[in-house]
This record gives structure tokens, sequence and C-alpha cells, in this order.
């Protein structure tokens, strides 16, 4: 039997990292692993309690109730993926709005929310056979994957996805409004001191700006099944 590797995908916020790690992990018969997920529903948790809003952020009183927060990913059958659940709730929906999207990169920030979820995450990793989506995946949850890829695209082109994703589901936004979150989470997950979104030293960068989903895909496919041989 193959050898099981750790795959590790970093990068940009919209960059389709969750859509090929997911394709990826299917083709492989690999776990798969959204943490971005995480984050969203902790955040939706801080929403819920009445701790974020458009006027602030009470960050202590957010890690006074973090010991109360418990995140499961539970397989879906039917949609082949698994789905967020905060304290036994399915959020998959609710994580997913624009509103989850304009407070996210604050929550990320704080260090006992990354301690907590990233201790889960390696947690989820130890038997290998998985792959990890993310900001911090390659450099600080698991340092040691056998193949780390980072993925980017021009904040425009990623706009639009983000844009004809959310459009489709029926949320009504701008796409300026779309581009200014995009480009906002960037400034932030890039220049928070706990854990900022880097490209690690051995990390293999691919620039999706103009690869389709399917070349982007044979791509990782072949590196992934070039580094199980190895
Ligand atoms: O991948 P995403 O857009 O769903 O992630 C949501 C936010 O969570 C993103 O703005 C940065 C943060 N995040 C993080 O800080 N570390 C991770 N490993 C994953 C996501």
């Amino acid at each position: 039997m193959d050898k099981k590797i750790t795959i590790a995908i970093d990068g940009h916020s919209s960059t389709g990292k969750s859509t090929l790690a997911k394709q990826l992990a299917r083709e492989l018969g690999y776990v798969y692993v959204d943490t971005g997920a995480m984050y969203r529903a902790v955040t939706y948790f801080a929403m819920q309690h009445g701790l974020i809003d458009k006027d602030g952020f009470d960050k202590e009183g957010l890690i006074k109730l973090l010991p109360t927060v418990s995140l499961q990913f539970l397989f879906n059958p039917e949609l082949g993926f698994a789905e967020m659940y905060l304290n036994e709730v399915n959020v998959e929906t609710e994580i997913r709005s624009m509103e989850v999207s304009g407070f996210v990169s604050k929550v990320a920030e704080v260090s006992e929310v990354r301690a907590k979820l990233v201790e889960q995450q390696q947690h989820m990793g130890e038997n290998k056979g998985i792959v990890m989506d993310g900001r911090d995946i390659g450099t600080v949850v698991f340092p040691k994957a056998e193949l780390k890829i980072f993925m980017t695209a021009s904040a425009e082109v990623r706009a639009h996805r983000r844009y004809d994703e959310l459009t489709a589901k029926g949320q009504e936004v701008s796409y300026d409004e779309v581009l200014a979150n995009v480009t906002e989470r960037d400034y932030i997950d890039s220049h928070r001191t706990d854990s900022p979104l880097l490209k690690a030293s051995d990390a293999i960068e691919i620039d999706n700006s103009n690869l389709s989903r399917e070349e982007q895909f044979e791509k990782v496919v072949s590196l992934a099944k070039h580094t199980i041989q190895l």
C-alpha cells in the first residue's frame, strides 16, 4: 500500500484552496479539513454571544467563553464532504455569510483562539492521509508536511470568483464590497503577530490567476502522487 502523507494548502483568501483541497482529498482517498471553517465558526459563536459587531470586539469575553466552544466536522454523504458543527449545530451556511467574512480576521488574530484550533487540527492529522487548507498549515500546524502548496491570485480575480459564488447563493453584495473584504483580509492575515500568512520556504507556489481549475488540479495531483512515491 502507498504511504500516507500530509498535504498542507495555504494561501490568500478566495484562491480556491478549499475546492482544490476537497478534489485532491477525494482523488487520494484522504480526509479533508477546512480550517477556515473553524475560524469562521468561532466568529459566528462570538456574533451569537454579542461579543463582536461593527462597533467593537470583546476579545476577553470570547477568551473566557472559549472552553464552551465545541467544533466538529461531520461527513455529509450527499454532499461528499464534511460540514462544520458548532456545539452540535450545523452552521455550514451561516459561517459563509459576508458578515462572518467581515469579522473573521479579527477573531483569527487572537492567540488563544489559534492555540485551541491548532491543537485540534494537529490531532486530526495524527494519522496522516490528510489534506488541510488554511493560512498557517505549512508553517505552524504541520511544519513537517511532506507536500506544501501556497496558492495565490490577483485580488481582482479572487473578488470576481467570490462575488460569483455569493450571488449564485442569492446573497446581495456588490463587487466593490467583496473586493474591499478580500483586500482587507489579505492585509490583516499577513500582518498579524501570531502566525501571519506566510509562504513556507519549502512550499510550492501556484498563481492561479490564469489557470483553469482542471489545469491546476492536474498539476497538484501529479505533485501529490510524485511525493507519495518518493
Ligand atoms: O479560508 P477562509 O477564507 O474560509 O478563512 C477565513 C479566515 O480565517 C481568514 O480570513 C483567515 C482565517 N484563517 C486563519 O487565520 N488561519 C487558518 N488556518 C485558516 C483561516
